[in-house]
């Protein structure tokens, strides 16, 4: 899928070098750019950044949307399963302005601790068994990617709870809420449990009350959630994929719900924006503002969905050194020039977004054979550490959402959830199934992590 999918997205942006005058949704200038500056009638030349102009239609409808590539993120946890404890008040309905994370600690996944801790234990080489082992303290995300991890996130809460009571500092509990009826519906190794066929819309409604009933109980801890990986940027790349075009209306109603029950219990969200080489693509990138304002509006323009998270799961450097060749025909080759040109967008469509960055395994790069492979790099190593201090106003956090050491898919084709992209060239393989452990994967974002641990 990948490879024609690469392919389809560089088609999108190639021809119009050849042409007199860019087609619609084209790039028509920037710094660099060779091509032609003028657009075909019926569109109109927009600066959207110094290294990116394109012909946006002056009826602004978009037509056809060439296909990109599709990362696919997975990841569970699964821990130990407790009751919630019950303490009825409910969070105010007004968020704080600003940063959510400034002024926190990130509370550390006991499940994902428990899963390095774990690997450590069984590295013998010392000084590796040491770097393996700190990474317990890095904070990812927890991920209910189905019904039975939700109990979890009340154990966690309550624990964030009794944290913050005995030591005095604020706790924020990452979660990504990933259970979408159809959902991964252009890949297969993600693929989760319920089916629209089947009900789905009314199980996840269900999935998000219980998400909900939670929180509720603990009005104290913040939680910051990634919205469902994939869901929306699949709907405006993959709407030629049967399973992605039956899926739209349902993920719209999905997701709008998920916002609205969140931020009516003060979650502060960000819609996954997949990533510079998905939806930063020049064909690919106005039509997505146009669906996350949409979005962010069916959901009554809450100040709790507070933006958009990139690169989940993903290997994209924040601020690459230089263009890995691969990335060659987009000028948005990497996350910060991906959010600076997706960011002015969203606010002239009135969602004035911030972001968080995924860069846990984006430690090293120009690794991959094509922009669109995702699954279990070879020789990718952990990334810069979550941190606040970005050094761009539009992010408002580096993080680490994908737990690395999990697998993004099984490399055994017998699978169910095979999908050929995990036995490519450049995935590790064997690969166990997503979401389960990957020991030698694990070892290797260790050893080659970025800044070194
Ligand atoms: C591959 O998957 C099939 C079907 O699930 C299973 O029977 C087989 O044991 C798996 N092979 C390996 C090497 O894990």
């Amino acid at each position: 899928m990948s490879k024609f999918a690469s392919l389809l997205a560089l088609l999108a942006v190639v021809p119009s070098l050849a042409y007199a005058q860019s087609p619609v949704w084209g790039q028509c200038g920037g710094i660099g750019w060779t091509g032609s500056t003028t657009c075909v009638s019926g569109s109109v030349c927009t600066k959207q950044n110094d290294y990116y102009s394109q012909c946006i239609p002056s009826s602004s409808v978009p037509t056809s949307i060439p296909t990109s590539s599709p990362s696919a993120p997975t990841s569970p946890t699964s821990a130990p399963g407790s009751p919630t404890t019950s303490n009825p008040s409910a969070p105010s309905g007004t968020p704080s302005a600003g940063n959510p994370f400034v002024g926190y600690d990130i509370y550390l996944s006991p499940y994902y601790a428990a899963e390095v801790q774990a690997a450590a234990s069984s590295i013998s080489d010392a000084t590796l068994k040491s770097k393996a082992a700190s990474i317990a303290n890095i904070p990812t995300f927890t991920w209910l990617d189905s019904v039975s991890k939700v109990p979890d996130l009340g154990t966690y809460l309550a624990d964030a709870d009794s944290i913050q009571k005995s030591t005095g500092k604020k706790q924020l509990v990452q979660i990504v809420v990933y259970d979408l009826p159809d959902r991964d519906c252009a890949a297969k190794a993600s693929n989760g449990e319920f089916s629209i066929a089947d009900g789905g819309q009314q199980k996840y409604y269900n999935y998000i009350d219980q998400i909900v009933a939670q929180i509720k109980q603990y009005p104290d801890v913040r939680v910051v959630a990634v919205i469902e990986p994939d869901s929306l940027a699949n709907l405006v790349t993959n709407l030629n994929v049967q399973k992605c075009a039956n899926a739209e209306a349902t993920y719209k109603a999905c997701v709008t719900y998920a916002l609205q029950q969140l931020s009516s219990v003060g979650v502060y969200q960000y819609m996954d924006a997949g990533h510079a080489g998905w939806l930063g693509w020049p064909a690919n990138i106005q039509p997505a503002a146009t669906l996350f304002a949409q979005m962010f509006k069916s959901a009554n323009s809450s100040p709790f969905i507070r933006g958009l998270a990139t690169n989940v799961a993903n290997y994209n450097a924040l601020t690459a050194a230089s263009p890995d060749p691969i990335t060659q025909g987009n000028p948005n080759y990497d996350e910060s020039h991906y959010i600076n040109a997706l960011g002015p967008m969203l606010a002239s469509s009135g969602f004035p977004a911030q972001f968080i960055v995924d860069q846990g395994r984006a430690g090293q790069q120009n690794l991959r054979q094509q922009w669109g492979d995702w699954c279990n790099i070879k020789n990718a190593g952990f990334g810069t550490r979550p941190t606040t201090s970005t050094g761009n106003p539009l992010i408002d956090a580096i993080v680490w959402v994908k737990p690395g050491g999990e697998s993004d898919g099984t490399s055994n084709s017998s699978s169910p959830r095979y999908d050929s992209t995990c036995s490519l060239p450049d995935a590790t393989v064997p690969a166990p199934e997503a979401g389960t452990w990957f020991q030698t994967y694990f070892e290797t974002l260790v050893s080659r992590a970025n800044p070194p641990l």
